[in-house]
């Protein structure tokens, strides 16, 4: 089984930034800090709103760190113009909606496929890796494999959701699609990222599929960074994935 990267997602430091509309916190400084306790890279999500992470901040980003960043973003023509001009090490396409308080499903991969096709097309030609943020089914995934994308990140929203609320069946079952998507990308050639709603005890548990290669997380780690600091919760995420790894081998 191979290595298992942490993404790191700063969005919330921006977004408690921007509370108070002045400079700090500093998202880069966070992303800093992440990068020195053990982060194999930096998530940022520039929404259409502006809401946490501003143009700037990408530039920064992109300028300051030394390990790959990852551009969240909606498939639109002035988002990729961005994407185009700051080149990250990757993209990954998200759907959005301006009244939900996070991404709540994953792509419309089916319906969305022609809509979609130019933009895997143009930023891989850029090349810039590029993600598909899906549902974790299998039609979906055959969708993505059809757009040619190199990498999908399965949603992992519904799972924790229900270990959230402690909904044993739910969870379940919701795993039982995560390890069957999961599973599926290797035959497909596709890249497995997985990310949403993870906290130290979900990390470890999903860190056992070993089809996934990287974990995005981004509100728990900013939470818990307020009780015993960011260096401290990646250590902590870190050890956590390390473990759920290595009790699968
Ligand atoms: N991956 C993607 C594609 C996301 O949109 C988000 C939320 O911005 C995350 C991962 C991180 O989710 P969370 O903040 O719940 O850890």
């Amino acid at each position: 089984m191979g290595a298992l990267r942490l993404g790191v997602n700063i969005d919330h430091v921006a977004t408690i930034r921007n509370a108070r509309g002045g400079a700090l916190p500093d998202p880069t400084r966070a992303a800093l800090i992440a990068i020195e306790a053990g982060a194999d890279g930096i998530t940022a999500h520039l929404r259409e709103d502006r809401r946490h992470i501003h143009d700037d901040d990408m530039r920064a980003l992109k300028a300051a760190i030394s390990k790959p960043l990852n551009f969240e973003m909606a498939a639109t023509e002035p988002m990729l113009d961005i994407a185009l001009d700051i080149r990250p090490h990757a993209c990954c396409l998200v759907p959005e909606k301006r009244t939900e308080r996070t991404t709540e499903g994953g792509l419309d991969v089916i319906g969305g496929h022609n809509s979609l096709k130019p933009f895997v097309a143009e930023l891989g030609a850029a090349g810039i890796r590029v993600s598909l943020f899906i549902e974790p089914s299998l039609e979906a995934l055959e969708a993505a494999a059809s757009l040619r994308a190199p990498v999908v990140e399965l949603h992992a929203g519904a799972w924790c959701h229900a270990l959230e609320r402690q909904e044993h069946e739910r969870a379940a079952h919701e795993f039982e699609r995560l390890r069957a998507a999961a599973a599926k990308t290797a035959s497909l050639g596709i890249e497995c990222h997985a990310g949403h709603g993870l906290d130290y005890d979900s990390a470890r548990t999903i860190a056992a599929l070993p089809q996934i290669v990287e974990l995005n997380i981004g509100h728990f780690l900013v939470g818990e960074a307020i009780f015993v600091g960011l260096a401290e919760t990646v250590k902590r995420m870190r050890a956590a994935m390390d473990e759920g790894r290595g009790a699968a081998r």
